[in-house]
C-alpha cells in the first residue's frame, strides 16, 4: 500500500467528565505500537452533546468510547447517526451491576476501566475494527492466486495460460489483465468454499455483511439482484398465493411471478406525464389493496425507484404486517443507503423482511454483484437455500464474490465519508445546472405526481433528473452530444429529461466536465435560441383483469395471432382473449401485458400506436410472423 493511500483512523472518547475524556484520550495514545503508524491513528475527545455532534460529522471515525454514565443517553443518538462506528461502553469492575441497563444497547463491548490498561483496551478496540475491515473471502481468493498452484481443474483458461502465449488472443488477456484469469478459479479449490453451501470464507464475508447492512442473513449473488429477485418470490410463494406489487417493477419480478406460480395484484405505478416519469404506488392503492386483499401473501415494492423516488416505508410495512402480508423491497438502486444519515431509513430499518440490492449498480462491486438481505423472523433458510441453488451457476464467478466482499469492507469503514463526498459533489452540480438557466434540476416537486403529495416520499440527491426542454433540442439529441462532444456517457434519458447517476465512484474531475458540457451546450442555445415542443409519451393502458394465473398461460404452447394487418388495422379477434407472454415497452420498461391477463382495446390500440411511432421504443415479448407483430396467447382464447 502505498503512503499516501494509508487509511486515516480516527477513535474518540465521549465523558462529560473532561478529566475522564483526557486521561483516557492520552492513555490510549501513548499505547500505540510501534508497527502502528502513529500518523495514521488519530485520538480525539468530546465531553458535551456540541462536540459530540460534531465529532460524528468526522468522516473518519471509526471507534467511539463513551463513559458509562452518559451511555443510555449518548449510545442510541451516536449509533442512528454512525452504526458502523464500532462503540464500547466504558464500564468499571464497581458498576457491573449496572450492565442489564446497557444490555439493549446494540454495541460491540465493554471496557473495564478499572486498571486502566490502555494497551490492552486500545488492542481490543483496534480488534473490533481490524474485524469491521476484513475480506475474508478476497483475501483468501488473492493468497491462493499468491500460492500459484498448479491447475488441473477448471476452467479451461488454466489461469490464462492458454492464451498468455498465442499470437491470437494473447492481446485480450493482456488487456484485462493477469488477475482477472488467475483469480477465475472453480469449486474444486475447497478452501475457497462454496457460493452454494457457503461454511468457510463465503460465510464469514456473508455474516460480514448481514452486519453491515442490518441483516439477520445476507446472501451474496453473482446473478444480479435480477435473480435474486426471482429467488425470494419463488422461496416465499407457492402456485396460487397472491402477490401485491407495482407494475412498474423490475421484469425480474414479473418473471418470478411466473415461474412461482403466484397470482398477481397489480398496484398502479403513478406517472408524472410532464416529464414521462413512473414514480411509486400511492399510499392509499397499497392500504386499499392490502385490506381488499386479506389472503395476499407477500407485498413487493421498488424503493428507491430508478429516478430516486423512495417510499416512507416504515407505515407500510407496518400495515402489512398486521395483515400477515411479508415486505419485499427491491432496494437496487440503493444499496448505499445504509451508510449515510441522509439516506436513511433503508428497507430493513422500515422493517422489511426481505430486500434485494444490486450492489454493483451504487457500490464498488462489479456488475452482476447482489446482495439479498433476510430479516423475516420466518425465514425458512433450507427451502430459501434450495430456489438460491435452483437459479445459481455451479461455477460462480470468484472475482464477484470477492467484489462483494470488498464492497462490503469499504462502506463499513469509508461509506460515510465516500457519500458525504459524493452528497456535496450533487450538491455542487445541481447548482451549477441550475446556473446555466437553460438547464434545470427537477426537485421531488416537480417529480412527483400530485397524488403522492403527502406520502412522505423523499429523494436520493444522488440521481439528478434535468429538464432539458430549454435547450431546443430533445432528449436523445443532447445524450448523443454529450456523448459524441464531450465524451460523457448518462444514465437514462425520457423525452424531456436526462438522468446523471453519482456514485462513490464520482470525482470532482468529472464534475467538471460535466459543468463545462452543459455550459457550452446553454449557451450554443442561447445563441441560436428556440424551445421545441416535446410531446410527452402516451400514457399506460390501465391494468386489465388477470384471468389466470401467469405460470400456468405461460407454460402453454398457446397460439400466435397476428396484432395487425399490413394495412396496420388492428386484429379484432384480439380483444378479450388471455396473454400468454409479458409484453413491454422499452421506455418506460413496464409491462402492459402479462400472462393471464385478458387482453383489452386499450392496449391493442397503445402497442399499435408506439410500434407506429417515430419514437425508439423496443417492444419485448412480441413474436414477429413475416415482419408482422403478433402476440402469443393462450390457446381457444382468440373471440
Ligand atoms: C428496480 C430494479 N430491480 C432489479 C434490477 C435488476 O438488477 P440487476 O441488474 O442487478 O440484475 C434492476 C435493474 O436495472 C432494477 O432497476
Amino acid at each position: 500500500m502505498s503512503e499516501t493511500l494509508q487509511p486515516t483512523i480516527l477513535i474518540a472518547v465521549y465523558s462529560e467528565d473532561p478529566l475522564f475524556a483526557e486521561r483516557w484520550r492520552q492513555g490510549l495514545w501513548a499505547s500505540l505500537e510501534e508497527d502502528y503508524p502513529r500518523s495514521s491513528i488519530d485520538f480525539k475527545q468530546a465531553t458535551n452533546a456540541e462536540q459530540l455532534a460534531e465529532l460524528l460529522g468526522e468522516p473518519h471515525l471509526q471507534a467511539l468510547l463513551i463513559h458509562s454514565h452518559s451511555a443510555m443517553d449518548v449510545v442510541p443518538q451516536s449509533l442512528a447517526r454512525r452504526p458502523h462506528v464500532n462503540h464500547f461502553v466504558i464500564l468499571p469492575q464497581s458498576e457491573r451491576g449496572r450492565i442489564d441497563d446497557l444490555l439493549e444497547l446494540n454495541i460491540d463491548g465493554y471496557l473495564d476501566d478499572s486498571e486502566e490498561d490502555f494497551f490492552s483496551l486500545l488492542r481490543e478496540v483496534l480488534a473490533a475494527i481490524d474485524h469491521k475491515a476484513a475480506t475474508p473471502f478476497a483475501d483468501t481468493l488473492r493468497d491462493y492466486v499468491r500460492s500459484a498452484k498448479d491447475a488441473w481443474h477448471t476452467p479451461g483458461h488454466s489461469g490464462g495460460d492458454s492464451m498468455k502465449d498465442s499470437p491470437w488472443v494473447a492481446e485480450f488477456y493482456h488487456f484485462l489483465g493477469e488477475h482477472i484469469f488467475d483469480a477465475d478459479l472453480s469449486v474444486s479449490v475447497q478452501i475457497l468454499d462454496s457460493l452454494l453451501e457457503p461454511h468457510s470464507v463465503i460465510q464469514d464475508a456473508q455474516e460480514l455483511a448481514a452486519r453491515a447492512f442490518g441483516a439477520k442473513h445476507t446472501f451474496f449473488s453473482t446473478n444480479g439482484t435480477s435473480t435474486a429477485n426471482k429467488v425470494i418470490l419463488q422461496s416465499l410463494l407457492h402456485p396460487g398465493d397472491k402477490v401485491l406489487l407495482d407494475r412498474g417493477s423490475h421484469k425480474s419480478a414479473h418473471h418470478g411471478i411466473i415461474l412461482c406460480g403466484a397470482m398477481p395484484v397489480y398496484l398502479p405505478s403513478s406517472l408524472r406525464v410532464r416529464y414521462g416519469l413512473y414514480g411509486p404506488v400511492t399510499r392509499e392503492s397499497i392500504f386499499r389493496a392490502i385490506e381488499e386483499n386479506p389472503d395476499a401473501r407477500a407485498l413487493l415494492l421498488t424503493s428507491c425507484t430508478y429516478d430516486g423516488m423512495r417510499y416512507e416505508l416504515a407505515p407500510i410495512v407496518e400495515r402489512a404486517h398486521a395483515a400477515g402480508i411479508k415486505v419485499i423491497i427491491d432496494e437496487a438502486w440503493y444499496a448505499h443507503a445504509a451508510f449515510h444519515p441522509a439516506l436513511r431509513p433503508t428497507a430493513l430499518e422500515s422493517g422489511a423482511d426481505y430486500v434485494t440490492q444490486s450492489t454493483h449498480k451504487m457500490l464498488s462491486a462489479f456488475s452482476q454483484a447482489s446482495m439479498t438481505h433476510v430479516n423475516d423472523p420466518d425465514f425458512d433458510e433450507q427451502r430459501f437455500r434450495e430456489h438460491f441453488n435452483m437459479h445459481a451457476s455451479t461455477s460462480p464467478q470468484y472475482a464477484i464474490i470477492a467484489s462483494l466482499d470488498v464492497a462490503r469492507k469499504q462502506m463499513s469503514v469509508e461509506g460515510y465519508a465516500l457519500l458525504k463526498r459524493t452528497l456535496e459533489l450533487a450538491e455542487r452540480l445541481r447548482e451549477s445546472i441550475n446556473a446555466t438557466e437553460v438547464f434545470r434540476v427537477l426537485e421531488l416537486p416537480d417529480m412527483l405526481p400530485t397524488e403522492l403529495a403527502d406520502d412522505g416520499i423523499r429523494l436520493d440527491p444522488t440521481k439528478i433528473t434535468v429538464d432539458i426542454s430549454q435547450t431546443g433540442r430533445s432528449a436523445e439529441a443532447v445524450q448523443v452530444e454529450l456523448f459524441e462532444k464531450y465524451n460523457i456517457q448518462v444514465e437514462k434519458t425520457t423525452f424531456n429529461t436526462i438522468t446523471l447517476l453519482l456514485t462513490i465512484g464520482t470525482t470532482q474531475g468529472k464534475v467538471m466536465r460535466l459543468e463545462n458540457a452543459l455550459k457550452r451546450m446553454a449557451k450554443d442555445t442561447r445563441s441560436r435560441g428556440g424551445e421545441i415542443e416535446l410531446k410527452p409519451p402516451q400514457a399506460l393502458p390501465p391494468t386489465g383483469e388477470i384471468a389466470r394465473l401467469p405460470r400456468d398461460v405461460f407454460f402453454e404452447r398457446g397460439a400466435v395471432v397476428r396484432l395487425m394487418d399490413s394495412a396496420t388495422a388492428l386484429n379484432e379477434e384480439l380483444v378479450g382473449a388471455i396473454s400468454a407472454d409479458q409484453i413491454t415497452p422499452y421506455p418506460p420498461g413496464v409491462p402492459v401485458l402479462v400472462p393471464g391477463q385478458v387482453i383489452s382495446r386499450e392496449v391493442l390500440e397503445y402497442l399499435r400506436s408506439i410500434l407506429l411511432s417515430q419514437r425508439h421504443i423496443e417492444v419485448h415479448g412480441l413474436t414477429y410472423r413475416q415482419d408482422l407483430p403478433h402476440l402469443r396467447i393462450a390457446e381457444g382464447e382468440a373471440g
